[in-house]
């Protein structure tokens, strides 16, 4: 069977891993394919990632038996499915298990039912959408809030809604594709600043407005990069945008609820909280659910995203028991136990960078529910992430497109239920399957998209 994975022996077959191309190339080559044959010009990507799986170096699409949570059931790299140590899965104050969450559920799916049936301006709202809306401006201190059935749909279609060809937006080189994409799709006017490089935001403002005062500036960023797990100084981009007439749009997908005092996340850490023109986010990471939302204070901003931005108008609305999981889990978020939890997240965090830091590791960013532990060269990532799967750790390798070309990374997504055991036994394992990776040969040459 052509996809049968090679049985892999670290000890030995580093070598024959290199030579095999397992480890070269990267999805850039295969991005725009040649040929009249839509259908089929796309194989040499199927050939590549055919290549990967049978040497265990492919670690997409793996499937989760069961529910994610700090020791997990997974499914992949070639390999049976196995228990361990999940580092791969966003749920950062493990509030997809928590009971009050899923009666919460359970009570609406038996009121409700499944379904939306509906666009959420064509009667796909309920009851408990209206209420999320106004709980989440309430944590926000935003006078109105619009949902999205993905995190996804609220990036793209905040910015594809607002922004026009006359416009200018400027992104943050690393912000998330979503993001970026709906930059891209709206204007072609669209300048990446350097990471968190509020000079050159500055720079960029000054001249955009010598030249055109008349323009809309979008500026975006994002509350805690999900990649690097660092944050931008959010309290001078806005003094920023007010000083050139600009509109400043943060993405809090990552630090909502996971991070800041009761659970506001780095705007709330930063005293921003009520301040920034435009707060955009997910439920996926923190609030057990897909959706996403915008915040601000402007009605008309609200009626445009709702008639203009096209996955709220144009896709059908969270489901009752969407709505009803993300409201259980802002109620927890904004209590006590709220606080609980996010200590307990960020203690494991620390002990692990710690450790990490110990076996001689380099940990990127800072303390947050994500730890990026470097690799560098894509071919490195991809063996010490094989090598963890096989000793059932489970960790997402980051390269090209998720970071820049030779900016590999494993990344550690930690929640509030794994244990200080799983933490310890974990670090150790880590930093071999890093240093192991760290000696194999170069890797043969890539294949490409050319075949
Ligand atoms: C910053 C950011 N925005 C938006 C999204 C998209 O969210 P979702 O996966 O919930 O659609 C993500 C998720 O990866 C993200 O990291």
């Amino acid at each position: 069977m052509q996809n049968e994975a090679i049985p892999f022996d670290p000890s030995q077959d580093l070598p024959a891993l290199a030579a095999s191309g397992a480890l070269g190339g990267n999805v850039a080559l295969f991005r725009q394919p040649r040929g009249p044959d839509l259908m089929r010009r796309a194989q040499p990507l199927d050939d590549w990632y055919a290549l990967r799986m049978r040497h265990g170096v492919w670690p997409y699409n793996r499937r989760l038996e069961g529910a994610p949570g700090p020791l997990s059931t997974v499914e992949g790299d070639g390999l049976p499915a196995a228990r361990g140590i999940n580092f791969a899965s966003q749920d950062y104050l493990s509030l997809s298990a928590h009971p009050a969450v899923l009666a919460a559920a359970m009570a609406a799916l038996a009121e409700c039912g499944p379904h939306s049936a509906g666009s959420a301006v064509l009667l796909g709202n309920s009851r408990l959408t209206g209420a999320l809306e106004g709980l989440l401006g309430e944590l926000l201190q935003c006078r109105h809030v619009v949902l999205f059935p993905t995190g996804w749909g609220a990036a793209f279609g905040a910015v594809t809604a607002l922004v026009h060809g006359a416009d200018h937006v400027l992104i943050d080189g690393l912000a998330h594709a979503s993001l970026r994409q709906g930059a891209m799709a709206a204007t072609r006017n669209v300048t990446s600043f350097r990471h968190l490089d509020c000079d050159h935001v500055r720079e960029l403002l000054a001249g955009i407005r010598a030249m055109d005062s008349q323009a809309a500036i979008l500026v975006i960023t994002e509350g805690l990069f999900s990649m690097d797990a660092d944050s931008p100084d959010l309290p001078l981009l806005q003094y920023l945008c007010r000083e050139y007439g600009a509109t400043l749009l943060v993405d809090v997908a990552h630090d909502l609820g996971a991070m800041g005092p009761g659970g506001t996340g780095v705007i709330g850490a930063q005293g921003m909280i009520g301040k920034i023109d435009m707060v955009i986010g997910a439920f996926s990471k923190t609030f057990a659910s897909n959706g996403g939302f915008v915040a601000c204070d402007a009605p008309s901003v609200r009626r445009q995203l709702q008639l203009f931005a096209g996955p709220h108008m144009f896709s059908n609305a969270l489901s009752p028991v969407q709505a009803a999981t993300v409201l259980a889990c802002l109620r927890i978020v904004a209590s006590p136990e709220g606080e609980t939890l996010r200590a307990a997240l960020m203690r494991h965090e620390v002990e692990l960078r710690a450790l990490l830091k110990d076996e001689g590791m380099r940990c990127i960013g800072a303390p947050s529910p994500i730890v990026p532990l470097w690799t560098g060269t894509e071919a490195a990532c991809r063996i010490a992430g094989m090598l963890l799967a096989r000793q059932q750790v489970f960790v997402n390798p980051m390269e090209f497109p998720g970071v820049p070309l030779g900016a590999a990374r494993l990344r550690l997504q930690l929640m509030a239920q794994h244990t200080p055991a799983q933490i310890r036994r974990a670090a150790p394992l880590l930093a071999a399957a890093v240093r192991k990776a760290g000696t194999a040969p170069r890797p043969a040459l890539a294949p490409s998209a050319q075949g």
